[in-house]
C-alpha cells in the first residue's frame, strides 16, 4: 500500500491549520509526525482517516484517488486512526466494543468475535479480558483494544496521535513491539504523532516535521542496528528540535528557590484502594518547594495526590495544610484555603468539551453568584495572551488543539496558591510549550507555592524536582539526592529496584 496526500488545505476560520501538504507514505515504514502545539498535526491525520474533510486536496491510495465520506470509508479503504484524547462507550464490554465498534454492516457473531478477539490480543502480547467494562481499563488498555479492533476491520494503516501520554514505560515497549511487527513483518504503514522525542528516535523509520501548517522537512531516523550511544541521539534531538522550532533552545535548570515553612506534612499517611496495597506514606512539602511523584502509571502516586487533595480516602495516618487538620476538611474547603489539584486527564476531567474558554475562566471564578461576562472575557483574553494559547475567548474547548487545551488548563489554576498538586503538567506538551509551563510553575514557587507533581517524562522530574519519591507497587522510596540523580538511576528505582535491595 502507498498512501500520497496532495496539496491538502485546510482552514478552521482564521487559522490556517495545513498548508498545501503534499507527502507520501511507503508500506513497511514507521513515520514519525513531529511539530509544537498548534502545528496542524492531528488536522492533517484527522483528514487522512475521514474524521474531517479537507478544504482541498486530494488522497491517493495505490494512485487512485480516494472520495472520503467520513472515518468508516477511511476503514474500509484500509486507514485507521487512534484519536488523541479518546472517546468510546464506558458501559460496553471490551468484547462489546469489539463486536460493534465495527460500524457499518459489519455484525461478527459473538463467538467469532471472542476467539478472533482472543487471538490478535494473544498475537500481540496485550492483555485483554473480554468481559471487562471499557470504563476499568487503562488508557494502554484502550488502546490495545482499538488497535486490535482496526486491524480486525481489516485496516492496512495505522495512525496513532500521542499513543504515549498517560501509558507506563512497561505498556509503551509492548505497544511499541507491536508496531514495529505491524510495520517490519506485515508491512503496515504506521503513523505516529509524538513530542516525545526519544520515543520517535527509538521507533520510527523517518519523520516529518510540520511546523504553522506547513511541512517543513522530513529527516531519517538512525536505525537500531546502528550503535545508538546517547550522544548520537542527543545530536539527532538537537537536530529535531531545530526543524521543530527553528532555533536551538537553551538548556532549563531549576535556579535557587529559598524553601519556607512546611506547607504539607504527610505522616504515615496510609490511602484506600482495593487494588493496591498501599504502604504508610510520609513527606513533607514546604513552600518553594518541588516534589516530583516518579513511577510506572497506576504505582500508587495518583492516589496519593488525590489523598492530599482530599479526592481519595484515607485510612490512617495525619495529613496536615498549612499546620491544620486536612483530614477533617472537605475538597472544596482545602482548595478555598490553598490547595490546589490540576488532573492530567484533559477532556475527561479538568475541562469541559461544549464550554467556551470563557466559559471555563467562569467556572473556575471564585464569585460565581453573579457572573459578569465582560469580565471573564477580559479575563479570558489576559490570560489567553500570558499563556500564549493558540485560540480564542469564544473557541469552544475542543477546537483547540490538544497542547492548547494543556495550556488553558494551566491558565485556570489560581494565581498564588499555598500548594499545587499536578498530575502530568506537561503531558502532550511539545518541548517548547512544557518548558514554558515550568516557567511560569517556577515563577510561582519563587512567591512561595510548593508543587508536588507526578511525570512519566524521568528528565521532567530530575530536572525540576528539589526531591524525588519513586512509587512501585504501592511502596514509596525517596531518592536520596534529587541533585545528582541520573535519568538512569531513577529508572532503574522506577522498576522497583528499591523494593529489592
Ligand atoms: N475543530 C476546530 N475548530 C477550530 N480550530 C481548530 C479545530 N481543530 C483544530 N483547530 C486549530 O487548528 C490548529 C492546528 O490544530 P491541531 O489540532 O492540528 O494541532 P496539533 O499539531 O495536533 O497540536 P497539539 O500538539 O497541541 O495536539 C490549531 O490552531 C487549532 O486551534
Ligand atoms: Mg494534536
Amino acid at each position: 500500500m502507498e498512501i500520497e496526500l496532495r496539496r491538502i488545505e485546510k482552514h478552521f476560520g482564521p487559522v490556517h491549520a495545513n498548508r498545501d501538504i503534499s507527502v507520501t507514505f511507503h508500506e513497511g515504514r514507521i513515520v514519525g509526525i513531529l511539530g509544537e502545539n498548534g502545528a496542524g498535526k492531528s488536522t492533517l491525520m484527522k483528514i487522512l482517516s475521514g474524521f474531517q474533510p479537507a478544504d482541498s486536496g486530494e488522497i491517493l491510495i495505490d494512485g487512485r484517488t480516494i472520495d472520503y465520506t467520513g472515518p468508516t470509508a477511511a476503514i474500509a479503504n484500509g486507514i485507521g486512526m487512534l484519536q488523541q484524547d479518546p472517546l468510546d462507550v464506558g458501559a460496553f464490554t471490551v468484547l462489546e466494543n469489539f463486536i460493534y465498534g465495527g460500524g457499518d454492516g459489519i455484525t461478527l457473531q459473538r463467538k467469532q468475535a471472542e476467539a478472533a478477539l482472543r487471538e490478535l490480543t494473544a498475537r500481540f502480547g496485550f492483555e485483554l479480558d473480554p468481559y471487562q467494562p471499557i470504563d476499568n481499563l487503562l488508557i494502554a488498555e484502550r488502546q490495545q483494544l482499538e488497535i486490535i479492533r482496526l486491524l480486525a476491520l481489516g485496516v492496512k494503516t495505522l495512525i496513532l496521535d500521542e499513543p504515549t501520554t498517560g501509558i507506563s514505560a512497561e505498556q509503551k515497549l509492548i505497544l511499541f513491539q507491536a508496531l514495529r511487527r505491524l510495520a517490519h513483518d506485515e508491512g503496515m504503514i504506521i503513523l505516529l504523532v509524538s513530542h516525545k522525542l526519544e520515543d520517535v528516535i527509538d521507533l520510527c523509520d523517518e519523520v516529518m516535521v510540520l511546523r504553522a501548517g506547513l511541512l517543513i522537512g522530513d529527516m531519517q531516523m538512525p536505525s537500531a542496528d546502528e550503535n545508538l550511544t546517547s550522544a548520537v541521539i542527543a545530536d539527532v534531538k538537537q537536530a529535531l528540535v531545530t526543524m521543530m522550532f527553528g532555533e536551538e533552545l537553551e538548556a532549563q535548570s531549576r535556579g535557587e528557590i529559598e524553601m519556607g515553612s512546611p506547607v504539607l506534612e504527610v505522616e504515615q499517611l496510609v490511602v484506600h484502594d482495593l487494588r493496591l496495597d498501599m504502604q504508610p506514606i510520609s513527606m513533607t512539602a514546604r513552600a518553594g518547594e518541588v516534589i516530583g511523584l516518579a513511577g510506572l502509571g497506576g504505582s500508587g502516586q495518583e492516589l496519593f495526590m488525590r489523598a492530599c487533595a482530599r479526592l481519595q480516602r484515607v485510612t490512617g495516618g495525619a495529613l496536615r495544610f498549612n499546620g491544620g487538620n486536612a483530614l477533617s476538611l472537605s475538597y472544596r474547603q482545602l482548595f478555598h484555603r490553598g490547595c490546589i489539584f490540576g488532573a492530567a486527564g484533559r477532556l475527561e476531567e479538568g475541562l469541559i468539551a461544549g464550554l467556551t474558554l470563557t466559559e471555563h475562566t467562569a467556572l473556575v471564578a471564585d464569585d460565581n453568584l453573579r457572573i459578569d461576562w465582560k469580565d471573564m472575557q477580559k479575563r479570558t483574553i489576559s490570560r489567553i495572551d500570558q499563556y500564549r494559547v493558540k485560540g480564542r475567548a469564544t473557541d469552544q474547548i475542543e477546537q483547540l488543539s490538544g497542547g492548547n487545551q494543556q495550556r488553558v488548563l494551566m491558565g485556570l489554576l489560581p494565581d498564588n496558591p499555598k500548594l499545587l498538586i499536578l498530575e502530568q503538567p506537561t503531558r502532550g506538551l511539545d518541548v517548547d510549550s512544557a518548558r514554558w509551563i515550568w516557567t511560569q510553575l517556577l515563577e510561582r514557587c519563587q512567591q512561595g507555592t510548593a508543587i508536588i507533581f507526578n511525570s512519566s517524562d524521568l528528565e521532567e522530574l530530575v530536572t525540576y524536582s528539589d526531591r524525588i519519591f519513586v512509587f512501585y507497587v504501592g511502596s514509596v522510596y525517596e531518592v536520596p539526592d534529587a541533585n545528582d540523580t541520573s535519568i538512569d538511576e531513577l529508572g532503574f528505582l522506577i522498576g522497583g529496584e528499591f523494593a529489592r535491595a
